[in-house]
């Protein structure tokens, strides 16, 4: 892993390392640590920020991102008018309440016109749908279709969506309202940011990579209809390919990832997926940061109500009944042994490969296994392997159900957390917040999140042998029910709301919406 380099402008969130457990109440109960400072109040620094994301929670996800699109706009409003822009899919237009149509974006190049939605979730977000029926009204993923193949118009449907973004940056599209900031999210809305600078714009914007490795990589041959000027073209050339996010690397005005870590990890070639020379190249500028992902409210096992029983860190003494449901609904018997949960996309990066070699052995050492997740066929098939050897022992369930899995981080006692590589991991933290202990993989957001020996386990290197002795002293915790009590207490005070990122993305769009000038990389 590669240390921290000075030109990183990484704002830090990261808390001392240290063994000491949260303060107690004048009745002696745990108190969640809390941040001093709060968001300035409304009117304050106002800043009118279009966030732009392709999945959010309150409609459909396809992973963290979701998460983070339901929550960070919401935690950022009492200090900026902030506004959701999304595609118009289907599961988004059948969970809205009602909507007006206030504004349309002109075709450009190949692109289709589309038609502007406004409306407001229940507790007030503004939220803008992008109607384009041809491109967004399909089942399947917002990515791919019902077989997991990639749509394969993807590179018009985001740069249709990207483009949007940049001409209601540009005040162009006939709403009542303008952004004084784009906020990006990933692969596909970062060309906005290109859109903006190719017309001569200046609409600030931050580009948040959440995962390097998806990059909306396409062939040269898309540049006409999406609209690249050929004196632009470098921008997006990757290996004779078009990356759109490289196009939003470049052409942002800030960028930053979801951890202090993987943002230092991605300017090295190791982590960098080939993007690392240039993103060290902003780094040197100031230009890239990293700040750590929250978890919203609902994450709380004493309101909990997907969980058979309700737990507090002062009172975990009915934690075990949900650890009984989770079993039930696997088909395991209740052996004594630990249990150790995997909620998770079945793809490389989440290391289940590594996971299933190290199965026998914790098998051997009485515990067992529950997976949910869904994914690559292959991973999928690695599942329903790995469930036939160890009937009673192994327990799957194939696809996406976040009930299942708040019961599962409620009564599991670990969850397995093998990464390869990891942007942030919200998994952890909510596994953390309902007293079950991560054993991860020392990279990215699971070194910032988790404190080794205190909130959960990590180990150095992905692989079987590492994942192997981290589990020794994790199974090694859990025979020693006061110290697996403590942690699992110091776990679950472990701060990690919204409003320290808040606070964070505030700054951040105060920056970049300062320096609308000198915006983007110069050469
Ligand atoms: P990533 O975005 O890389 O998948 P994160 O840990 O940031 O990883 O976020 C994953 C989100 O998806 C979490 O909310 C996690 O609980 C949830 N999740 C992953 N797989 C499943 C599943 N099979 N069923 C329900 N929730 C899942
Ligand atoms: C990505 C990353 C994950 C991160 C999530 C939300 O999907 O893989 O680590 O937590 O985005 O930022």
């Amino acid at each position: 892993m590669s240390a921290a380099p000075d030109s990183v402008g990484v704002v830090a969130l990261r808390e001392p390392k240290s063994l000491r457990l949260p303060p107690r109440d004048e009745r002696g109960r745990f108190m969640r640590r809390q941040s001093a400072a709060v968001l300035p109040q409304p009117g304050h620094h106002s800043i009118p920020v279009l966030f732009v994301v392709s999945e959010m929670a309150d409609f459909l996800k396809a992973g963290g991102l979701g998460d983070v699109a339901a929550a960070l706009p919401r935690a950022l409003r009492p200090a900026c008018d902030v506004r959701v822009l999304i595609p118009g899919y289907p599961e988004v237009l059948q969970r809205i309440r009602a909507m007006n149509i206030v504004g349309r974006v002109d075709a450009h190049a190949g692109l289709p016109e589309c038609r502007i939605g406004l409306t407001h979730q229940a507790d007030g977000l503004p939220v803008y749908v992008l109607l384009c029926p041809e491109l967004f009204e399909r089942s399947g993923s917002p990515y791919v279709d019902g077989s997991g193949a990639e749509w394969d118009d993807n590179a018009i449907r985001f740069a249709t969506f990207a483009h949007a973004a940049a001409r209601i940056g540009a005040g162009g599209c006939g709403l009542k309202w303008r952004p004084a900031l784009l906020h990006l999210n990933d692969w596909p809305s970062a060309m906005a940011a290109a859109y903006v600078r190719w017309t001569g714009g200046d609409t600030p914007s931050v580009l948040t990579i959440h995962n390097l490795a998806y990059q909306g990589v396409f062939p040269r041959s898309v540049a006409k209809a999406i609209g690249v000027p050929k004196a632009h073209l470098e921008d997006m050339e990757f290996h004779g390919r078009l990356s759109f996010l490289k196009a939003g690397i470049i052409n942002a005005t800030r960028i930053n990832t979801v951890s202090v870590s993987y943002a230092a990890q991605i300017v090295g070639p190791e982590e960098g997926c080939g993007l690392h020379e240039l993103l060290a190249r902003r780094a040197a500028q100031g230009h890239l940061s990293g700040i750590v992902n929250g978890i919203d409210d609902s994450w709380d096992p004493a309101t909990d109500r997907s969980l058979p029983a309700r737990f507090s860190p002062a009172d975990c003494r009915d934690r075990h009944l949900n650890a009984r449901a989770v079993r039930t609904a696997f088909g395991l018997p209740d052996n004594g042994g630990p249990l150790f949960a995997v909620v998770s996309r079945l793809v490389h990066q989440k290391g289940l490969d590594i996971t299933c070699e190290v199965a026998p052995q914790i098998v051997a050492a009485g515990g067992q296994v529950v997976i949910i997740g869904g994914g690559e066929p292959q991973g999928e098939a690695q599942v329903a392997a790995l469930v036939r050897r160890f009937p009673g022992a192994v327990g799957a369930f194939i696809g996406f159900e976040e009930g299942l899995a708040r019961r599962m981080f409620a009564g599991a006692d670990f969850l397995l957390m093998p990464s390869r590589f990891e942007p942030c991991g919200l998994s952890q933290m909510y596994a953390q917040r309902f007293g079950c202990l991560p054993v991860a993989h020392a990279t990215g957001g699971l070194i910032d999140t988790v404190d080794d020996g205190v909130t959960g386990f990590l180990f150095e290197g992905a692989s079987a042998d590492g994942l192997r002795r981290c589990l020794q002293r994790a199974i090694r915790t859990f025979r020693s029910p006061l110290l697996l009590g403590a942690m699992r207490r110091a776990a679950m005070l472990r701060p990690g709301g919204w409003t320290p990122a808040g606070q964070q993305y505030h700054a951040l769009y105060r920056q970049a919406a300062g320096i609308a000038a000198t915006r983007g990389l110069t050469a």
